[in-house]
Parts: C-alpha cells; structure tokens; sequence
C-alpha cells in the first residue's frame, strides 16, 4: 500500500517537472523587431539614408521606429525653407528614428533630436552614427545630439538646458500629440530665457 503511494507520488512529481520544462518565458525583446532597413528618402535636392522599420511593432509605444508622413511633410518643408534654419539650434520632441535631424544636420549649427522611449533612442544613435562620418555636416555644425526626454519630465527638461544653456532657437515636432498644454510652454519659455 505504502510502497503503491510512493510511486503515484513519484508520477504526479515527474508530471509536474515535465509541466515546469515546458513554461517558455519571453523577455520583452520578443515583442520587439529590431530588423531596421537602411531606407533612402528624398526631400528636394537632398538624398538621405537611414536605419527605420517600414510596418510598426506589435507594441504601440514604439511608433518612434518608423518615419511617419507628418515627418515626410516637415522634412519636404524644410527641404524647400533651408535658410529658415540655417546656422540655428534646434530641439525637436518625438524624434522618432531622427529623420529631420539628419535633414537638418547639413545646415543646422546644432540639432537635438530627443525621445522618451529607450529603443527609440536606440535607433536614433543608430542613425546619428550612420551620419557622424557623412560630408554633408557644415564646418558651424555641432552635429546631431540624442537625449532622453519625456515630455513634462522637468529633470530631463533642466538636464538638457544645463547643457545647452543657450537654448535653442526652434522647437520642432512631426506626427506627436501633446497632452499635458502647459509643459511644452515650460520649454519654449526656457528655451528663449
Ligand atoms: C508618431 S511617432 C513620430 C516620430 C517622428 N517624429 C516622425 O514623424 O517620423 C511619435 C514619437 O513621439 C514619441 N513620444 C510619444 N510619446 C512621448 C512622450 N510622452 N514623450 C516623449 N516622446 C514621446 C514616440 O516614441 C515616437 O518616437
């Protein structure tokens, strides 16, 4: 009776164990494609090449890995406007893969391309590197700079103003929202003080 206890106890054990080997974990890099395309684009005269997804990721907070058409708009824009920002600084909030950044890099004398989300910035270093060597960055230029920034987030606000303390002539956006009014105001207020 004893010894029959034992060994239905040893079963239910190896079933459990076998239950246990079966549990597939996914850490949340499985939920995120990384597979970025070096893309051409054209604005004007201008040719570019950077790294971007061309469909979006499962996950909805990662819409920074692709160039969304507000971007195409702003870019063409700016394409056809170059002497609106030449020499200026520039910030831009929701950089996505940092497409106007590296438009501007050629004409602008500093462009801060920013993001809240870590992959995101990835990507945007990504392409930063990509450029970092390229001919078209003007001698004035002090190239193109990532920085985390949530918008609202004042400590991130104030961390990037300390480093550039003259703050910048232009703030841009492409295909963002703004949710909470008043803090872009804190920028643009700090950005001209
Ligand atoms: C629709 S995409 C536009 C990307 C790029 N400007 C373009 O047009 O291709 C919105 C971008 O804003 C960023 N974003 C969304 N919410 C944000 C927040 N609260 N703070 C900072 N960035 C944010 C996303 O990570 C993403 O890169």
């Amino acid at each position: 009776m004893e010894e029959k206890r034992d060994q239905k106890l040893q079963h239910h054990k190896k079933e459990n164990e076998e239950e246990e080997e079966e549990i597939v974990c996914l850490d949340e890099s499985f939920f995120i494609n990384d597979d970025y395309q070096l893309t051409n684009f054209t604005f004007g005269s201008q040719q570019i090449q950077l790294f971007c997804l061309h469909s979006a990721s499962t996950d909805f907070d990662l819409t920074g890995q692709l160039v969304w058409p507000g971007a195409m708009l702003l870019n063409d824009y700016l394409s056809k406007n170059v002497e609106m920002l030449q020499g200026c600084s520039v910030i831009e909030l929701g950089s996505g893969v940092g497409i106007t950044g590296i438009l501007c890099n050629g004409f602008c004398h500093k462009f801060v391309l920013t993001d809240h989300n870590d992959e995101v910035l990835k990507i945007i270093k990504k392409n930063i590197k990509l450029h970092s060597c390229s001919e078209d960055t003007s001698p004035t230029s002090h190239g193109l700079i990532a920085e985390k920034l949530e918008w609202g987030n004042k400590d991130q606000i104030n961390e990037i103003l300390q480093k550039h303390p003259g703050g910048f002539d232009f703030i841009l956006g492409a295909d963002i929202y703004i949710l909470i009014v008043y803090n872009p105001t804190y920028i643009i207020l700090k950005s001209y003080a």
